[in-house]
């Protein structure tokens, strides 16, 4: 390091020791440690840095995701991310990791302490021999799809755009190519993992079995993710994208959408329906379309398009422009959460009162400074969790018996922090209420898992990985004995 940095640095250290608590001058120290003992591929920022970096290094996809942490790092190689780790480890010192930072949970990838990003890793790299890519756990999903397009292949990933690679997958990953593939980790062959002791390692089912399955939804827990190798399959051109459709259209639409949702068996077709309330608007559907080829065999889609719309982006596409085609930021700099209920079916019952929801969360919590209530239907096969490699189990989903779990995303978004016990009470209920209609006409929802990645934060973790928990917790105790990746948020074995 240029000494005149280390003086800044110190300046900086000496300057915040007097005016922060003790334990954040401790972790400013922390960070000059780090900074001390990595290589020169990466790099330590501090608060007031010109440039931007530790600003971007905090930044989520909902500002309630994010926190002043002392510093950020941007660990550039294996080697410097074990260095850090083992210094983080030794000093107990609170940090986060941040992929994509689309994490609607406070404090899961984010921190006080000492925020980690992964952006420096950002390599995509296609092997034609085995059919398989490997990506850096700094990437979002666009950029990806981006630099495998000319080889003209896919992998299993995100639906819209800006989401990270690293905390989908680690979560399970649905795909418009679910029903087809199965979940982003039913594609991972590899992972490249630094332990909390800081061992750098490969993992694959047969190298490191418990490991494989711990990271195959169990996120954060077993150490720091390097990269991932996951399997390719070709792809051409797709259709779908987006239409816009107002209240009054609303019978019309949840007909729809329970024709597709029970009638619909083509692996190739998938649709997101958006029922959402925006504050002072009106009720509207933002309605995402996907078809895994340039044009979809007539019947599957027509209910959608003969109905009269706001605004239609419907083509024949590339599969990143399909991806870029759904309005993801709407709500940026937004406080948000999600949550979640796991059914069965999405039949016209759930449907109508997933619409009854959205009105009455959209109208009861404009006093709390709602922005944005969306109800994201998220219609699967029943077969979704039957394309899992054989032999190998995955933490999440809990089971994989069929009918699978199908995920319905709750997301209310709003402006003040002052509200976020208000909304916090109100994702529980609507979550609870939707669960007690999907009871009463008869499913079975006792077996299944909620989705790590939409789960609200203080969900029981048995609800989320249910007899996977037991080995779970005993592979972290044994990867993780001091408890290392415990000083990092997240769902915690
Ligand atoms: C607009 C939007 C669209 C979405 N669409 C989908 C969808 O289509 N399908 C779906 O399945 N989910 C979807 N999600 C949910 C998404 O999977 C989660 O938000 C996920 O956490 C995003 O990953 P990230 O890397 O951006 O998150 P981050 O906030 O960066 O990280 C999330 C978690 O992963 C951990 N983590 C990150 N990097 C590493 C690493 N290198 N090693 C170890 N742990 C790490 C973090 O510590 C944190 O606990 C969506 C979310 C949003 C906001
Ligand atoms: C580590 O820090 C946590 C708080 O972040 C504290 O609860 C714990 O006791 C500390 N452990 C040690 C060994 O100092
Ligand atoms: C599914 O198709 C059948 C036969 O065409 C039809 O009777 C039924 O109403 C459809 N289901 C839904 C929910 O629309
Ligand atoms: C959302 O993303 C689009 C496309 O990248 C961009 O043009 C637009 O300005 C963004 N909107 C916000 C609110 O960030
Ligand atoms: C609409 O939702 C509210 C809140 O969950 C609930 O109290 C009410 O009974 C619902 N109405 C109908 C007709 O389902």
């Amino acid at each position: 390091m240029a000494p005149s940095t280390r003086t800044l640095a110190a300046a900086a250290l000496l300057i915040l020791s007097q005016t922060l608590p003790s334990s954040a001058a401790g972790t400013v120290d922390v960070c000059l440690q780090i900074q001390d003992a990595i290589s020169s591929a990466s790099a330590v920022y501090f608060p007031g840095d010109l440039l931007g970096n530790y600003a971007a290094d905090l930044s989520h996809w909902a500002s309630s995701s994010s926190q002043l942490a002392a510093c950020s790092v941007e660990p550039g190689t294996a080697d410097d991310v074990a260095a850090i780790i083992k210094i983080l480890g030794s000093t107990n010192t609170s940090f986060a990791v941040k992929g994509g930072g689309h994490t609607a949970n406070p404090g899961f990838s984010s921190t006080t302490g000492v925020q980690i990003t992964m952006t420096r890793f950002s390599g995509v790299t296609y092997d034609a021999a085995s059919e398989t890519a490997t990506i850096g756990t700094g990437l979002v999903w666009d950029s990806v799809y981006e630099a495998l397009e000319p080889f003209g292949v896919n992998v299993v990933g995100g639906r819209v755009s800006g989401v990270g690679v690293a905390g989908f997958t680690l979560g399970g990953g649905y795909s418009w190519k679910t029903n087809q593939f199965g979940l982003t980790v039913d594609s991972v062959t590899e992972f490249q993992l630094v332990k909390p002791n800081g061992d750098i390692v490969t993992v694959t089912p047969t190298s490191e079995p418990d490991l494989f399955f711990g990271l195959t939804g169990g996120g954060n827990n077993f150490g720091i993710v390097t990269q991932f190798t996951l399997k390719t399959h070709p792809q051409g051109q797709v259709w779908g994208g987006l239409i816009l459709y107002t209240e009054d259209q609303l019978p019309a639409v949840s007909d729809a959408i329970a024709a597709f949702a029970n009638n619909v068996t083509d692996p190739k077709a998938a649709i997101i329906p958006a029922i959402n309330f925006l504050l002072g608007a009106q009720t509207r559907v933002s309605h995402l379309m996907f078809y895994d080829g340039p044009t979809p065999p007539s019947g599957i889609f027509d209910d959608f398009l003969a109905i009269p719309a706001l605004l239609t982006d419907v083509s024949t596409r590339s599969f990143l422009s399909l991806v870029q085609a759904a309005p993801s930021n709407v709500t940026t700099g937004d406080r948000g959460f999600f949550h979640t209920v796991s059914l069965v079916e999405y039949t016209p019952n759930i449907i109508s009162a997933i619409i009854n929801e959205t009105k009455f969360w959209g109208s009861a919590l404009t006093l709390a400074g709602a922005t944005f209530i969306s109800y994201d239907i998220e219609p699967f096969l029943p077969t979704l969790y039957t394309h899992g490699a054989p032999g190998v189990t995955t933490a999440y989903p809990p089971s994989r018996t069929t009918p699978g779990a199908i995920p319905l995303n709750l997301y209310f978004a709003w402006a003040l922090p002052t509200s976020d016990s208000i909304i916090h009470d109100a994702l529980v209920a609507s979550a609870q209420q939707l669960t007690s209609v999907a009871q009463g006409e008869g499913q079975d929802l006792s077996e299944l898992g909620l989705y790590t990645n939409y789960a609200l934060y203080d969900t029981p973790l048995e609800r989320i990985y249910g007899a996977n928990l037991p080995r779970l917790r005993q592979i972290k105790a044994s990867v993780d004995p001091e408890g290392v990746m415990g000083l990092a948020g997240g769902w915690k074995f």
